[in-house]
């Protein structure tokens, strides 16, 4: 927290816009949206509900408006990012459909873009691609939306790890949160910048905003009285949370700057051991550099295994494992954690 957050969440308690409604949405909308350089931003009380309309906004512009009780994905399938947290594909689930989990490459740790050509000629029939720029790093979107286009197939884009990201599309930096047809950002707690909670649906269409604006106001249709034609959510952002979001954006570009000194430190520092950082393009991406991880080298590992719940290592001299290390660190008192666990191997998508 900086100071600004709190001056501007007074500010909505002395004017009585504590509610849904208020001058703080509107600044984070109309300032993020300049940020990312896409024309509309709607404010939601989550990354996950940004996902989650983004998602079936995605479905009804491909398989029509579903009855109330059916989601619009039903009995369709989609191609979603493996290594990601469960919020990216859940809303797959919230509007009935498939998820299918598309390999991951070794460049950036994201959607494998031969993977996703092969999960084609296996599903043709598949329109909708969910892909995450994994802890801030952006994927290979240049071949994914190419990929996409050659196969008529929309992307939702889940940027809720990636705020500040860059990516040279086409010879152009663009921001991550403006490269997929629905994009989703993120203002968790742990987020490069928070409000506790919020996150925003992002694009450049004015009729798609409107559309989820409505949705996440409980579908109240523009009449006199509470007129509802669609199904609705109470998903919009809280006009104090985008107080603290308000406060924190002038210090979004500080806060990479600072990410990045994390990355490049424990780079520095693990350099003489068998372990590599995760991995960006140099070329064509500027990560946010959110969370800094490592990956031990195959022939460093001591053995380990993982059940659902528990895990057992073996020390060995000169090798470790994940878990040996984690507990090696928690015993300063350091907060450590294991890399995603792939959504194909979760049991909740088994
Ligand atoms: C990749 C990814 N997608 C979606 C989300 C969901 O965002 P939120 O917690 O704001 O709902 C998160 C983080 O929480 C995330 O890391």
């Amino acid at each position: 927290m900086h100071g600004e957050e709190q001056k501007w969440v007074d500010e909505a308690i002395q004017t009585n816009w504590v509610s849904t409604v208020g001058a703080n949405i509107n600044a984070v909308e109309d300032q993020m949206a300049e940020y990312i350089g896409v024309k509309y931003a709607v404010g939601l009380s989550c990354g996950t509900s940004a996902l989650h309309l983004a998602t079936k906004l995605a479905g009804e512009k491909l398989y029509g408006q579903a009855k109330p009780n059916q989601g619009t994905l039903q009995g369709r399938k989609v191609f979603c990012s493996d290594v990601t947290f469960d919020a990216s594909i859940n809303p797959v689930a919230y509007d009935d459909g498939e998820a299918v989990f598309i390999d991951t490459e070794y460049e950036t740790w994201n959607m494998d873009p031969a993977a996703l050509e092969r999960a084609f000629e296996l599903y043709p029939d598949v329109k909708l691609v969910v892909i995450a720029h994994l802890y801030g790093t952006p994927g290979k979107m240049e071949e994914i939306k190419h990929i996409c286009d050659a196969h008529g197939a929309l992307i939702v884009e889940d940027a809720a790890e990636s705020l500040g990201a860059k990516y040279k599309l086409n010879g152009e930096w663009v921001e991550t949160g403006s490269l997929g047809d629905y994009n989703a950002i993120s203002f968790n707690g742990n987020k490069i910048i928070t409000g506790s909670a919020g996150g925003l649906f992002l694009t450049n269409s004015k009729e798609d905003a409107d559309k989820v604006r409505k949705w996440s106001t409980q579908s109240r249709e523009a009449a006199p009285w509470y007129q509802h034609e669609e199904i609705g959510y109470n998903y919009r952002m809280s006009n104090i949370i985008a107080g603290v979001i308000r406060g924190q954006i002038p210090h979004l570009d500080e806060h990479i700057v600072q990410k990045r000194a994390i990355y490049e430190r424990y780079k520095e520092g693990l350099a003489d051991l068998p372990v590599k950082m995760n991995p960006f393009d140099f070329e064509k991406s500027q990560p946010n550099f959110w969370l800094s991880c490592c990956i031990i080298d195959e022939d460093a590992m001591a053995p380990m295994v993982r059940g659902e719940r528990d895990y057992l290592y073996k020390s060995i001299p000169g090798k470790s494992s994940p878990q040996e290390i984690l507990d090696a660190i928690a015993a300063f008192n350091a907060e450590g954690r294991p890399i995603w666990k792939p959504m194909h191997i979760q049991p909740l998508c088994a």
